[in-house]
């Protein structure tokens, strides 16, 4: 395990939030803490996924997403959304659908929808970016929840590397973090969440019951 290197990415900020994606008659929700603000003109959101998430494949399909905000203390909703889906994660969620159909949560703190504009290869994950075409401040007293607060919930720790670059001083502070050795093993060594097999397959992925995280998934490169 190396809580430690996952202990410092954990002090980068970043809030907690549910994406929401539909098409057709089909839609689906999934927890995620790399969702970003990165344009004004126009208004751009950012989202980092895993192209193995049953999400993916509604998204490209659609070429929506929603961004729900998640409140301090919502922490069940963080943990079912970020399992993966064996039937209708929605069911028991008060939810309506926004004007591109992406799925907008009653008990959000805000909520975002967005129309993709384009998307990047990020390592294991797909950089998305979302042109903002709707929004709402749901709840104006509460607090957003922090990526932070939510500590092993989404496994992460299993899946960073050990050390950055040299084994031996074990650094996770200093100028072995600089070396280029490093940036090479981030990128072929570090698939970040558990992950699915298929489009709608209940395959399990993150269960904070489970003692032993998966760190190679099939399919994935890293296997
Ligand atoms: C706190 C937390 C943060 C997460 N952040 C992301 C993220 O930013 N991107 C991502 O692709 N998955 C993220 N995940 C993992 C997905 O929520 C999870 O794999 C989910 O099962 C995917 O759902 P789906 O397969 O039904 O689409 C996160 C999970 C948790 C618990």
């Amino acid at each position: 395990m190396s809580d430690s290197v996952a202990a410092l990415f954990q002090r980068l900020t970043q809030g907690v939030y549910v994406v929401g994606v539909a098409h057709g008659e089909a839609r689906n929700v999934f927890t995620a803490a790399w969702v970003m603000q990165v344009s004004f003109d126009p208004l751009l959101l950012a989202l980092s996924i895993n192209p193995q998430h049953s999400s993916y494949g509604l998204l490209k399909q659609s070429r929506a997403f929603s961004v729900n905000v998640l409140k301090k203390g919502q922490m069940e909703l963080a943990a079912h959304f970020g399992r993966p889906a064996r039937g209708d994660k929605l069911a028991f969620t008060e939810w309506t659908a926004g004007r591109a159909g992406t799925p907008l949560l009653g008990e959000a703190l805000a909520w975002f929808e967005c129309q993709v504009v384009s998307e990047y290869p990020a390592g294991d994950h797909v950089l998305v970016l979302g042109e903002v075409i709707d929004g709402k401040l749901v709840d104006t007293k509460a607090e957003p929840m922090a990526y932070h607060d939510t500590g092993a919930m989404d496994g992460a720790s299993a899946l960073f590397p050990e050390h950055f670059g040299n084994a031996e001083t074990g650094a996770i502070d200093g100028a072995s973090a600089l070396s280029p050795r490093v940036s090479a093993m981030h990128h072929v060594a570090t698939p970040r969440f558990f992950k699915n097999q298929g489009a709608l397959q209940p395959t399990k992925r993150i269960n904070p019951t489970e003692t032993t995280p998966r760190r190679c998934f099939p399919g994935s490169p890293a296997c």
